[in-house]
């Protein structure tokens, strides 16, 4: 009998299997209500054993590999020179191709240090989108970050396959109004993060490098998710298909000057990150201020033992097999979503399902925070923790001192690397329905403590009746 050949559909499935679990509390609805009252609605005030599915973040909270913890005990932990700092040197210069490397304690210690060497007051720094802590170490600086990202980006309906791309005539004309030289670099961030894990293309990266490069401004690259960036142009961007992630984000880091990394994300580690450069007198600055705010240059606040579960991680995070299952986690649960009727941002990003928290509590206005309110709905109704990315996070202009307020108000369930299986995704999605189902009912809050920095970490509401 003949068979015919038929395409075969290629499952998302994980390519690994569990060798030891940990054991999740299971909560009631009484104990949940109390827990987020006492967490001031802010769901990082929460104790983690109070949560069940555990959507905060996919910082740090990814599972290591069999490998990666076999190399924590291969840990040299040498004050100067830890053989694991030249294995994480060479795994850098390998994989992503920077000359130069410099470990820190996460992603912040590496933003605090470039920001400072290389942002004089008065400085601009254009950029797609902002994230939290990038933006204020710029700030901190003297710098003012400029959003040069598409307009695309700011829509959660608009299905651009590259919402990370950058503008060229924003930047463009950024340039013609400060000049140059007020213009250390720009800062591109690979799977942008507040717009919804969205990827930036290599063609358009290209015209931003033919752009800066004509005008001597640099380009530093926070490449915390990287290898998801990679994953997308594959699918989407043409003459990629036949390229490995490998290739791509080795393709990508070229076409920049240097780097900050949160390790804690695509590298598969619980702590660590770096810098990364190929400019010489930048190594050197950041070396030397490398040891006034993190340690030596060689260990950058890490254990050796971390440093070796960095350098086998992050070889892991570059294979295809590894980012189709993790992209597959992450839009199995967008999918379901959307058939239920949820508003979440789309394309689906890299890291996690955004919900449009506008859309979904449209009788909540923006200075209520329905975002931070949706977030404790979720909670309450079934302890799967999520994370407010909607006026809360956006801050206060450092000038005027008045809330920004971002088109996007979003609630992020953000999957964390080798943790949940499909069914936790199930329940994650019952969950949100169910609170969509009731949304009529839900009221805003009433912000009453509110930290100097980065306040979506500490501030503390009540709910309005
Ligand atoms: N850049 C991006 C794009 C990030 O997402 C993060 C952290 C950082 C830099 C800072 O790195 O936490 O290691 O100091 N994002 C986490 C999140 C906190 O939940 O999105 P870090």
């Amino acid at each position: 009998m003949e068979v015919k050949s038929q395409a075969r559909k290629h499952s998302w499935a994980e390519p690994y299997k569990m060798k030891m679990v940990e054991l999740l509390k299971m909560t009631t609805h009484e104990e949940r209500v109390n827990a987020i009252r006492e967490a001031g609605y802010n769901t990082f005030l929460l104790r983690s054993r109070d949560v069940y599915i555990d959507l905060l973040t996919d910082s740090g909270t990814s599972a290591m590999s069999d490998h990666q913890w076999a190399g924590m005990m291969m840990g040299d932990e040498s004050y100067a020179g830890s053989e694991n700092f030249y294995h994480l040197e060479k795994t850098v210069q390998e994989c992503y191709g920077y000359k130069y490397v410099i470990p820190t304690h996460q992603g912040r210690g590496a933003e605090n240090i470039i920001s400072k060497i290389m942002i004089q007051p008065g400085d601009i720094i254009p950029g797609n989108m902002y994230f939290t802590t990038t933006r204020l170490h710029q700030e901190l600086a003297g710098g003012t970050f400029e959003d040069v990202i598409i307009d695309e980006a700011h829509d959660s309906k608009n299905l651009h396959p590259f919402k990370g791309n950058i503008d060229l005539n924003k930047l463009d004309a950024l340039i013609k109004k400060y000049g140059a030289k007020k213009i250390p670099y720009v800062s591109v961030a690979t799977a942008v993060n507040m717009a919804g894990g969205q990827p930036i293309s290599i063609a358009n990266l290209k015209a931003v490098r033919a752009l800066t490069e004509k005008h001597g401004i640099k380009i530093i690259h926070d490449m915390t998710r990287v290898a998801e960036n990679a994953w997308f142009v594959k699918q989407r961007e043409t003459g990629y298909e036949n390229k490995s992630v490998t290739e791509i984000v080795k393709e990508i880091c070229s076409l920049t000057d240097g780097a900050t990394m949160s390790a804690k994300k695509d590298a598969l580690v619980n702590i660590g990150g770096f810098m990364a450069m190929n400019d010489k007198s930048l190594y050197e600055e950041a070396s030397n201020m490398v040891v006034v705010y993190e340690g030596l240059h060689t260990y950058g606040g890490l254990a050796g033992r971390d440093m070796e579960a960095m350098s086998i991680g992050i070889r892991e995070s570059l294979s295809d097999d590894h980012i189709r299952a993790r992209i597959g986690q992450v839009e199995y649960l967008g999918h379901k979503m959307m058939a239920a009727g949820i508003p979440i941002v789309q394309p689906i990003g890299g890291h996690g399902i955004f919900v449009d928290a506008k859309e979904f509590l449209p009788h909540i206005s923006q200075n209520k925070f329905p975002a931070q309110t949706l977030a404790a709905e979720i909670y309450i109704d079934s302890g799967v923790r999520s994370m407010e990315r909607g006026i809360v996070s956006a801050g206060r202009n450092k000038e005027t001192g008045e809330h920004y307020f971002p088109e996007l108000e979003l609630v992020r369930l953000t999957i964390p690397r080798r943790v949940y299986t499909q069914a936790h995704m199930d329940v994650v999605s019952e969950s949100v329905e169910e609170v969509f189902l009731n949304r009529k009912n839900i009221k805003g809050l009433n912000l009453n403590f509110e930290p100097k920095y980065l306040r979506f970490f500490q501030a503390r509401f009540e709910p309005l009746h």
